[in-house]
């Protein structure tokens, strides 16, 4: 029973006419119950204490035993080692029993798959759920959801799943799980948290027109947002412990809206709404961004995957927080295209400036429609004032239908085979798609080469080592184009379809280079000197000449015109063209026009890059070890990661060069390399150093000493500074492992970069240059949480341009750290055993 709530104009006479009511209910047992099934021992996980559930003294009963295992997949992460790491298994049914419970409460189940337990593969549990007669799950099969999610790319980074449920509960709460078939089911913890009686209004307004009563419907937590903010974690919401997720990923045009935040002097515009959400949730919003046009004619749209055939319940959180009159902002809010209402001015419906508020809607949804729309946007009947719009959150529920929540999606289990085969593609992360084909392509193009490859070896034999070798990057390229518009580069396409593998003269070299004219020298790189040069009447290239006495030198050329036809990729540098002449190897690149991301850093006059800059190289750098790592047959080891390596071209996008020191990765039957030591001293591995054995983790490794070189701006070894501070690597290393990175950052950077990016930062960094290779993470990994800093800062900048154009000398409040995190938890726990 949903007892009152106040909601818009007429609360005050509802909640009068329902405090006898209320005040005929016993304050009962109001306590949380915190279950960490499958263990006889509490944790501490958010600053709650979980007690196992085989504990006899926690007032839960259990109606059989299950099994109890104790396994996780992710070691390292504080939840998944401690509240994760047991499960209570069930075949057939299982009742928990909680007695003594009184009123309205959330309950959440906590699901995390487990590994390596024999004769229980998590991918083949399903299991239904219900609670007091209430249908929560049905044949539910938790992988399958988790790996939905990841591949709706909202929370891809998560392993487990809570699933959230509200109701009333008059005595006691008998949750019974029982598997389907001849399956199995598990649950890891279980959650049950009372909530006060006015959460929720009885009777809630109806897009298109009336109220609509809702008590008595149990209600499943669909999407929970802190508008224009970061994450919320539970225990920033102690009340109830609710975990407020970022919109950005659920917007339409993420433009249409800039984040605002103000945390001055907000308070709840009902004293009974302090459970409604957290201040914090108030002090971000999103605006309509009014950076370019004046006259909006376009709206800031979310669009949510929902259950078909379900009611639900949209709840709006709002807070005027820059203007401190009436008539300033008046907007319009759509349902599903359906205008729910209009002329809302958040000032005066809420009572004035920095005044929590929301308001609560109901919508059905039809048996076709699986979206759900929510749309602010101008009210053309409000004049001037009817061009801004403002929200600071947004909740989304699903109310129940004849004692029902769940939902089979039965397409879905139909294509049973099909759904599972994604789940192979789960976490490598962004750009996946493109890797794909391109992976496919490269495969089977090495295929074929390889047929020239024997094909050709009667010319091989009469012929300098290398220059078969080019043959076949000659095929390669022709194939390519035979692909069209698979080629992954504008300039690309034009080079292999006019110029494949094009054989320069020496005259032709000699004329771009002004006969090698030492002022045209870019760089002076491991065999020889680099050239800018015009080629083909005007086409600026870097011409790369070997020095005819090494010998050396030519095992990497040839090294090199292998990896680099094999390897096409918007993050690698490509090659144009090639000479073979007198003794001279020369090798022809497309030109880098901003030069080395060293030379951007430090020990130059060049203005420094910007932290989002930085990022951006960063991640392209990434993208192009990423693939050289994952897109070829048995992938690439670069094995000279450095800034040097790092070309940025007119636009700042950053490519990986010089793969004159690179190998093949490991064939499937091996896992490392067995190899001399190569590499430049200060990025080189240890272990690699160490065991002489090469693996793609040593270029994870010198991929981490450069993140710290982007964010220090200094060598990588100096030896003019104090002892302790010569290598980078350590001295970065100590400043991480205290957390406080920021200490010796790039002065440059100082105040103009999301402290949680940089925190974040420091953190990947810091796994890349984990002692033991297993342990670091891969390339793939590494792109996909820069991906994510920069998401973060790229928010804060938004946020930040806005709110200094309204004002610069008020009292903003910092990012809450901590609030956003995907690799540690910052929770302290500890296991023990009662
Ligand atoms: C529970 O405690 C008993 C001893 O009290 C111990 O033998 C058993 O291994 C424990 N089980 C788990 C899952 O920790
Ligand atoms: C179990 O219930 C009793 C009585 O209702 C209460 O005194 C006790 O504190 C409860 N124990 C726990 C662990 O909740
Ligand atoms: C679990 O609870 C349900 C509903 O109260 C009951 O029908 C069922 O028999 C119980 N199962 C077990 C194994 O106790
Ligand atoms: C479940 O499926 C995933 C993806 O197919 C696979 O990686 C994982 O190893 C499977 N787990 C088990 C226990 O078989
Ligand atoms: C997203 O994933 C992270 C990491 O697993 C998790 O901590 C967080 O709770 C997830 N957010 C939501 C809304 O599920
Ligand atoms: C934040 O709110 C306070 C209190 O209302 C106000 O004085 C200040 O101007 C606001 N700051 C901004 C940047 O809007
Ligand atoms: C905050 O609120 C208090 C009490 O309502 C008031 O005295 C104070 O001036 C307010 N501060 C700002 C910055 O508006
Ligand atoms: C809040 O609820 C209490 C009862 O718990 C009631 O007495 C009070 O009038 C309500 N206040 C407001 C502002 O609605
Ligand atoms: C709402 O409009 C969008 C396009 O503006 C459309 O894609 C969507 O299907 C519509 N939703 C409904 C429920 O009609
Ligand atoms: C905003 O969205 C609603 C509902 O989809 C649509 O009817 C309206 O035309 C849109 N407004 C603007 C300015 O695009
Ligand atoms: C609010 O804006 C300020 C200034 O732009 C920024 O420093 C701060 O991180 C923001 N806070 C939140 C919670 O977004």
């Amino acid at each position: 029973m949903w007892r009152v709530l106040g909601v818009g104009h007429s609360y005050l006479l509802i909640l009068m006419m329902l405090v006898s009511v209320r005040l005929s209910i016993v304050e009962a047992q109001k306590k949380s119950f915190l279950i960490n099934c499958g263990s006889n021992s509490s944790v501490n996980v958010d600053g709650r204490r979980w007690v196992g559930d085989m504990n006899p003294n926690n007032n839960v009963t259990l109606s059989s035993p299950g099994v109890a295992v104790s396994t996780s997949p992710l070691s390292g992460i504080s939840i998944y080692d401690s509240l994760y790491k047991t499960a209570r298994i069930f075949t057939g049914s299982l009742n928990y029993t909680i007695k003594d419970l009184q009123g309205n409460y959330v309950l959440r189940f906590h699901f995390s798959p487990f590994v390596d337990v024999e004769d229980y593969n998590v991918n083949k549990s399903s299991f239904s759920v219900v609670a007091n007669s209430l249908k929560l799950l049905s044949e539910f099969n938790v992988p399958e959801k988790i790996s939905q999610l990841q591949n709706s790319g909202k929370n891809s980074s998560s392993f487990s799943l809570i699933k959230e449920y509200l109701f009333d509960i008059s005595a006691e709460l008998v949750i019974e799980f029982v598997s389907t078939g001849n399956s199995f089911g598990f649950v890891n913890a279980i959650e049950v948290v009372p909530v006060v009686d006015e959460l929720f209004a009885s009777s809630v307004r109806k897009v298109g027109g009336g109220n609509l009563n809702v008590m008595g419907r149990g209600m499943e937590t669909m999407y929970r947002l802190n508008v224009g903010g970061p994450e919320i974690q539970p225990d920033q919401d102690p009340d109830l412990w609710r975990t407020w997720e970022m919109d950005s990923g659920y917007m339409i045009t993420q433009n249409a809206g800039i984040g605002i935040n103000n945390s001055s002097n907000i308070t709840y515009a009902s004293a009974n709404d302090t459970s409604v959400a957290p201040l914090l949730v108030y002090e971000t919003a999103r605006a309509m961004s009014n950076t370019e046009v004046l006259d909006k004619r376009f709206n800031m749209s979310w669009k949510f995957e929902v259950d078909p055939d379900f009611d639900y319940l949209v709840r709006l959180h709002f807070c005027e927080l820059v203007y401190d009159k009436a008539n300033e902002r008046i907007f319009k809010i759509y349902i599903n295209n359906r205008t729910a209402a209009d002329n809302v001015d958040v000032y005066v419906q809420a009572g004035g400036k920095n005044k929590a508020y929301h308001l609560d809607y109901f919508d059905a949804m039809s048996l076709s429609i699986d979206t759900l729309w929510v749309q602010l946007g101008p009210d053309a009947g409000a004049g001037a004032a009817g061009t801004d719009a403002l929200l600071n959150g947004l909740e989304i529920f699903k109310l129940s239908r004849n004692g029902n929540l769940a939902y089979v999606d039965k397409h879905d289990s139909a294509g049973n085979a099909a759904s599972k085969s994604k789940v192979l593609w789960v976490g490598i992360g962004a750009g996946l798609a493109s890797i794909a084909v391109i992976a496919v392509i490269v495969i089977l193009v090495f295929c074929f080469c390889r047929s020239q490859k024997n094909k050709s070896s009667d010319t091989k034999n009469n012929s300098p080592g290398w220059r078969p070798l080019f043959l076949v990057g000659a095929a390669v390229n022709s194939t390519m184009a035979a692909k069209g518009s698979s080629g992954s580069q504008k300039a690309y396409g034009s080079v292999i379809s006019t110029r494949a593998g094009k054989h320069f003269t020496l005259a032709e070299i000699i004329a771009a280079t002004k006969n090698f004219d030492e002022s045209l020298v870019i760089g002076v790189g491991g065999f020889g000197k680099v050239y800018k040069g015009e080629i083909d009447g005007g086409v600026l290239a870097a011409i790369k000449r070997s020095n005819p006495q090494s010998e050396q030198g030519l095992a990497e050329f040839e090294t090199e015109i292998e990896m680099l036809s094999k390897l096409r990729h918007r993050h690698l540098v490509s090659l144009i063209g090639f000479c073979e002449e007198k003794n001279e190897m020369i090798l022809v690149y497309e030109y880098m026009s901003n030069g080395t991301l060293r030379s951007h850093l430090f020990g130059s006059d060049l203005p420094p890059l910007t932290w989002k800059q930085r990022l951006e190289v960063c991640i392209g750098a990434a993208r192009g070890l990423h693939y050289l790592h994952t897109g070829a047959e048995r992938g690439i080891i670069h094995r000279d990661v450095k800034t040097t390596n790092i070309l940025l071209d007119e636009n700042f996008v950053a490519k990986m060069a010089d793969f004159g020191l690179s190998k093949d990765g490991p064939a499937l039957d091996h896992t490392h390399v067995s190899t001399a030591v190569k590499g430049s001293f200060g990025y080189l591995d240890p272990e690699y150093f160490r065991r002489q054995q090469l693996t793609e983790k040593s270029d994870v490794y010198s991929f981490g000493v450069v993140l710290f070189e982007v964010v220090c701006a200094r060598a990588v070894i100096n030896p003019t500074l104090p002892k302790d501070q010569i290598n980078l690597a350590e001295w970065a290393m100590r400043w991480q492992r205290q957390r406080s990175i920021e200490t010796i950052i790039d002065p440059h950077l100082r105040g103009n970069y999301c402290p949680e990016s940089l925190a974040k930062f420091g953190e990947i960094a810091e796994k890349c240059l984990a002692d033991d290779g297993k342990s670091r993470p891969t390339m793939g990994e590494v792109l996909w949480h820069l991906e994510y800093v920069l998401q973060l800062h790229e928010a804060w900048l938004n946020r930040d341009s806005i709110v200094t154009s309204f004002s610069s000398s008020q009292d903003l409040r910092g990012a809450k750290d901590g609030g956003l995190e995907l690799v540690h938890e910052s929770s302290s726990q500890d296991e023990e055993n009662e």
